[in-house]
């Protein structure tokens, strides 16, 4: 495995290189959700590239930035295991200059949900997300359907600048109790970490409802805040697969999509139905 640090001098390393290359974008402190990230890659390409970038401008003022989980040497251990052929390891200077352009998030679908709460993420986001497929030209990038917000709008900058890449969506790895992992959870007190599973009963409650009979967002919506009490919940949103609001539950076409605080950690999750 080689580990670069530059973004051009990667650019440059995998240009030379033959084959279909798969990307997993990650901001560190490794879990098993990277890990199948990163196997899928493996298996559906010749070269895999992973980057670890706690990127600065998807963290609000005030948010998490300095104390994000960052784990280097494990990191590096693990991609080394799961035989990563690049680990880009940029440093924000090197990413980043004084006066740049940047991208905004579209003004409807990234400022509703996380975005009425960090307005502003999904533009980091994307901008950084935009960089790393230009600098890494993958065949195809992996993400999680956790992020399902984020998912969507890099599918939406991809489609809407003609960018060509394949974004895959993967599905989201859980502990055995069902809380979706997330480097963040290493955050969580063992009190907080018990109420955090009132977000994977909630949705568990919400799948019963709807496939027992046909139901509407309201009554699935109620009955999931009460299961997520005594959590501060950000929101629950009901969705279909286009990120537009739906008054029935339609199998097939739904999202629901929870984000809740336990402690001060923000935990997010959600079903496909
Ligand atoms: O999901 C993440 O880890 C980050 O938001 C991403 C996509 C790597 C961009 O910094």
């Amino acid at each position: 495995m080689r580990v670069v640090h530059s973004p051009l001098e990667l650019q440059k390393l995998l240009k030379a290189e033959e084959g279909s290359i798969g990307f997993v974008p990650t901001m560190g402190a490794l879990h098993l959700g990277h890990r199948t990230l990163i196997d899928t890659a493996k298996k559906e390409n010749d070269i895999t590239v992973v980057s670890i970038f706690v990127n600065p401008t998807q963290f609000l003022a005030g948010e998490d930035l300095d104390a994000y989980p960052r784990k280097e040497e494990a990191d590096k251990k693990i991609c080394e295991l799961s035989g990563v052929d690049y680990l880009f390891y940029p440093s924000a200077e090197s990413m980043y200059g004084e006066d740049e352009v940047s991208l905004n998030a579209p003004n409807v679908r990234g400022y509703i949900m996380e975005g009425t709460s960090r307005p502003g993420h999904f533009s980091g986001v994307l901008t950084v997300v935009n960089k790393l497929l230009n600098i890494v030209k993958p065949t195809k990038a992996y993400f999680g359907k956790k992020d399902a917000q984020q998912l969507m709008l890099i599918e939406m900058m991809v489609a809407n600048l003609f960018m060509d890449v394949e974004i895959v969506p993967m599905d989201t790895v859980r502990e055995k109790d069902g809380l979706a992992m997330s480097s963040r959870n290493a955050y969580l007190n063992d009190k907080e970490r018990q109420e955090s599973l009132n977000i994977i009963k909630s949705l568990r409650i919400a799948t019963q409802m709807v496939m027992r009979k046909e139901c509407s967002s309201v009554e699935v919506r109620e009955a999931m805040l009460e299961a997520l009490a005594p959590l501060e919940v950000e929101y629950v949103t009901i969705v279909n697969r286009a990120f537009e609001p739906i008054e029935k539950v339609e199998i097939g076409n739904t999202i629901i999509l929870v984000e809740a605080i336990s402690g001060s950690t923000r935990l997010l999750d959600n079903i496909w139905i």
